[in-house]
């Protein structure tokens, strides 16, 4: 079953049906940064900037071939940062932020960029990927506190939102340590 069927009424019609998925998902380009940014400060406000995940975003760009826009209309209507890290000694992948706008919530959107997401760094040879986040929402997309409990993030943190998910097999095994900005990020 798809769960991005759209029904539109038009001025001067009975009823006029729009079948979609009607969003297209595309490497972010820098010339989006500003319509990205606003979408996530729809999203989370201000307060983003005092997450424990900003202390290693701060003042870096994320993966520009890892990261996702969902474009509708010429609209962003979903995005995925993502940015090479190191936890303890082993390169990883943070993701986020990570939002869909108001209008396009409980439609899979969230899952899908998700999805596509972990698939590009998995394509790209990473082995994990970390966020901070609900497991009741991120569990069913394969993350886990367990594998992240000796993850250790900048700054305070419920570590029982500290989740991985492996990208291969033994990915997320033995992670341990610092998350911080890989060197070359
Ligand atoms: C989280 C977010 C990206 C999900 O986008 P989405 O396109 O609505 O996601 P999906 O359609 O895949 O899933 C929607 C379902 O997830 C649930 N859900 C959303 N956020 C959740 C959360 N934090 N914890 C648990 N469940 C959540 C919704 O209630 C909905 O449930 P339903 O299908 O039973 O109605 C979106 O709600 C959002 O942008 N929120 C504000 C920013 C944010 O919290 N980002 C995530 C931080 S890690």
């Amino acid at each position: 079953m798809t769960r991005f069927v759209l029904t539109t009424i038009r001025a001067g019609s009975m009823l006029d049906t729009t079948l979609a998925p009607s969003f297209r998902l595309v490497a972010e380009r820098p010339s989006d940064a500003s319509r990205v940014e606003a979408l996530i400060g729809r999203a989370f406000g201000p307060g983003r900037y005092a997450k424990a995940a900003e202390r290693v975003r701060e003042a870096r760009r994320p993966s520009p071939e890892l990261s996702l826009v969902a474009w509708s209309e010429g609209a962003a209507v979903g995005c995925v940062r993502q940015w090479p890290v190191t936890i303890g000694a082993t390169p990883a992948i943070l993701l986020g932020p990570f939002a869909v706008d108001e209008a396009w919530r409980g439609m899979g959107l969230g899952a899908e960029l998700i999805r596509a997401a972990c698939d590009l760094a998995a394509a790209a040879g990473h082995a994990a990927t970390l966020l901070v986040g609900d497991e009741s929402y991120f569990g069913p997309l394969g993350f886990a506190a367990g594998p992240a409990r000796r993850v250790v993030m900048l700054g305070p943190v419920d570590q029982g939102r500290v989740l991985v998910r492996a990208l291969r097999s033994c990915g997320a095994d033995r992670l341990e340590g610092p998350v911080l900005p890989a060197s070359s990020a």
